[in-house]
């Protein structure tokens, strides 16, 4: 009770805008167990998966039929062999269009409350609509995917199995969002630290954690996640977009969604899990280094100019956040 109280009380401080409070006040009622972040665990407290839905959604997951030229899966930008995101600053989608924001892991994405940079979708399966439409991304629409996926018998039958309805839109969304829900990757060294196990991580990613605490990071990056329970702004303490230029629509954030003014520049804090594995970084990809990703955060979230010691301390923590994937994210579409 003391640490959530702590913790609420980060959350209040003057880093977090009035955009965020509600989101993140909800969230971290939820947080019962010490700390401001908690162990991963596989599945989901309370939030089983079903395995047939979710062995439907592993193939359809990498079915590049979804798109309209056949050529673009879920996991050709979502690498399940590569941190689940696909290394690049953004994404090409169908005849090699260039995206405009930088695609994150879908590996624990099934922990975040809302989904996108910007929070737009409210679920994983909301979420399956932006890549079927997008046109940069699949450029389809669920009409071809539908006829496409009932024209073949296998999918047709498979459906059927698991599904009174057979092959719908909804369908779709929903055995991909419970396959998500598996893409869980826990006992990361952080995670094994956490239960007790002191020496999982070393020294220095011990030091990072402490200062990870001490200097605020955690004010934003916490929770089972390490981050993606709340909205916060880019640039609190310094105008990133100002000293970055070439502003574009997709650096407004969150004001896509909402409109509002003080949404400006604000997006869902990233999950730091597996952080290591998923450069470059920021909504932009501008950032190729986690080195140079903390050193940003530093000076623009909190005011510092971190010595290179810490960075040094703090990559090694965030290195430690590196977990199990799970055994279906094998990077074939074949089951497990
Ligand atoms: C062409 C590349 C591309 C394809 C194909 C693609 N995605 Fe993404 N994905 C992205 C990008 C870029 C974003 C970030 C978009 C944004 O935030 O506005 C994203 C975001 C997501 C997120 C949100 C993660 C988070 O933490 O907010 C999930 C989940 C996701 N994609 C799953 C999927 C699924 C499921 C499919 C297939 C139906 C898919 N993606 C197809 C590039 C792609
Ligand atoms: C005021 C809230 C806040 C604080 C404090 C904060 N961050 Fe962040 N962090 C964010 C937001 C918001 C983003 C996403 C920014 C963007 O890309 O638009 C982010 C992004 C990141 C990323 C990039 C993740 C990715 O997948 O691209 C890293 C790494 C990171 N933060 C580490 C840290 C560290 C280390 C600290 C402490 C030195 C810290 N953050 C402090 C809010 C915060």
């Amino acid at each position: 009770m003391l640490l959530r109280a702590i913790s609420l009380a980060l959350l209040g401080s003057a880093c977090a805008p009035d955009a965020s409070r509600e989101f993140a006040a909800a969230e971290t009622s939820r947080v019962e167990v010490e700390g401001p972040v908690l162990p991963l665990e596989a599945p989901i407290p309370g939030r089983d998966y079903d395995r047939a839905e979710a062995a439907l959604g592993r193939r359809l997951f990498f079915e590049p039929m979804l798109s309209r030229d056949r050529s673009v899966a879920c996991a050709s930008c979502h690498d399940l062999a590569a941190g689940g995101d696909d290394g690049q600053v953004r994404s090409y989608g169908v005849d090699g269009r260039l995206g405009s924001i930088n695609a994150p892991t879908v590996f624990n994405a099934a922990l975040n409350p809302v989904q996108f940079w910007d929070g737009r979708a409210p679920s994983l399966e909301a979420q399956v609509n932006g890549p079927i439409h997008h046109p940069a991304e699949m450029d389809s629409d669920w009409d071809t995917v539908v006829s496409r996926l009932t024209q073949d018998a296998e999918y047709q039958r498979t459906f059927a199995e698991v599904y009174p309805d057979g092959v719908t839109a909804e369908n779709v969304a929903s055995a991909i969002a419970e396959f998500e829900r598996t893409l869980i990757t826990p006992n990361s060294p952080f995670d094994r630290f956490l239960r007790g196990e002191h020496g999982a991580i070393t020294a220095p990613a011990r030091r990072g954690w402490s200062l990870f605490r001490e200097i605020g990071c955690a004010s934003c990056h916490q929770g089972r996640n390490v981050g993606g329970n709340m909205f916060q702004v880019f640039g609190v303490l310094g105008d990133y977009f100002a000293e970055r230029g070439d502003i574009q629509p997709a650096d407004l954030g969150r004001y896509n969604v909402t409109g509002r003014d003080r949404d400006r520049h604000v997006f869902r804090v990233p999950s730091l899990r597996n952080v290591a594995l998923t450069a470059p970084y920021f909504h932009d990809g501008r950032t190729s280094s986690l080195a140079a990703a903390v050193a940003i955060m530093g000076k623009y979230q909190l005011g510092r100019e971190l010595e290179a010691e810490d960075v040094g301390d703090l990559v090694a923590f965030l290195n430690s956040l590196t977990g199990v994937l799970p055994s279906a994210a094998g990077s074939s579409g074949e089951s497990p």
